[in-house]
């Protein structure tokens, strides 16, 4: 009971960031890595969950000829593991690995054998901000395990999707915050040990805090290794709708292990951070403001995500809700229920043809756009 998340899972931080200073204790002798190549366990993991299934790939040949593209496809997450966006993959994989190394189980315990052993660490919270989609997905994963947890939602967030992530169980704050005051809000939070244990699981990362959104980016993975297997290993320009870039990090990530495939991001014009991070060659923030696409609507990079995707993305986009809106009515024409920010990268397609240097970022490629969420 007494055991303290920093012991096994924060700490680590200390001794593997690069430049970091000398444990106090000295080094361990042996020391487990955490971060290691777990795709195949994860993968396992998640189709050990309630109602996984591999998501559609969506081919949609009509508005390919329109755009002039070889082939376009829509990888469609309006529906993952029972909820109505990807978020899902990030969230139980970071959880499960969180807890399993709280629990000091190895190799990968079942989830079932998780939630009994996590029995042993006494009462547990787990602790999040949220847009909506996140700390939905937070709130369920705790379901699983038999655990609370404490979602606090910044109060630009619309009364529905608040609704949907109480509807789980979470005991939910409404916040008069920003996204990012917000999310610091929670990290504030999760230091409280009254009530027993408290494990922060946010989808972006800061200094000190990069364990569990490293696992959140690599549960993302799940997702473009299903596409690369429906697109029988062809690469793919993808078209990611980011918000701190946490999703962004794991298309930049498969870019990189897969020859050929590209990445581009899409943001809320009020809320276009990763553009103009990439703008200025460094992080910064751009601040929110009101936007229909409330998963998009982040100020600051996630600062795990932001080097990789200085390095490797090919460029970012912004789009208005009004172009947003116009393509979720396009997709919805194709049979998609697409969301504002699922939608959102088919309003950026349209900008990048229309835009110098766009098409020959397009050529022969094929495009994968993200529906990352359902509409609401
Ligand atoms: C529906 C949807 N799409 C995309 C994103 C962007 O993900 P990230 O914040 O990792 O960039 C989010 C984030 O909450 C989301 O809810």
């Amino acid at each position: 009971m007494n055991k303290t998340l920093a012991s096994s899972t924060q700490a680590p931080i200390a001794l593997w960031s690069p430049g970091a200073p000398a444990p106090a204790g000295g080094l361990a002798r042996w020391t487990p890595n955490v971060f290691r190549d777990a795709s195949d366990a994860r993968r396992t993991f998640h189709r050990s969950l309630p109602g996984y299934a591999v998501t559609p790939l969506i081919d949609l040949p009509d508005l390919a000829a329109d755009l002039g593209l070889t082939r376009l496809v829509v990888k469609d997450e309006s529906s993952r593991l029972g909820l109505p966006a990807f978020k899902m993959l990030g969230a139980s994989w970071a959880v499960y690995r969180s807890l399993a190394a709280l629990c000091e189980e190895t190799p990968e315990p079942t989830l079932e054998a998780l939630r009994e052993k996590v029995v042993e660490l006494g009462p547990m919270t787990l602790v999040t901000a949220t847009d909506g989609n996140h700390g939905r997905a937070v709130a369920r994963m705790a379901t699983y395990l038999g655990l609370s947890s404490l979602v606090l939602i910044p109060s630009a967030v619309s009364n529905e999707a608040i609704d949907l992530v109480r509807s789980e169980g979470a005991d939910v704050e409404v916040l008069d915050l920003s996204y990012d005051e917000t999310v610091a809000e929670a990290a504030r939070r999760s230091e409280a040990r009254s009530d027993g244990v408290r494990l922060l699981v946010q989808d972006t990362s800061w200094p000190g805090y990069e364990t569990v959104p490293t696992w959140i980016v690599d549960g993302y993975g799940t997702l473009f290794d299903e596409a690369t297997a429906q697109l029988n290993g062809d690469p793919a320009l993808v078209v990611v709708p980011a918000g701190v870039g946490s999703l962004a990090h794991a298309a930049v990530l498969h870019c990189r292990s897969h020859p050929g495939w590209r990445a581009v991001t899409v943001e809320p014009e009020v809320a276009p951070c990763i553009a103009a991070s990439l703008a200025a060659g460094a992080a910064v923030s751009t601040g929110t403001g009101e936007t229909s696409m409330a998963g998009l609507n982040c100020g600051t990079p996630s600062s795990l995500a932001f080097p990789d995707l200085l390095s490797t993305l090919d460029g970012a986009l912004w789009v208005t809700d009004g172009e947003a809106e116009e393509a979720s009515a396009s997709l919805a024409g194709h049979g998609i229920d697409a969301g504002a920010c699922g939608a959102a990268s088919l309003a950026a397609l349209r900008q990048l043809c229309a835009s110098e240097g766009g098409d020959r970022l397009l050529s022969d490629l094929t495009v994968l756009l993200l529906n990352t969420e359902a509409s609401r």
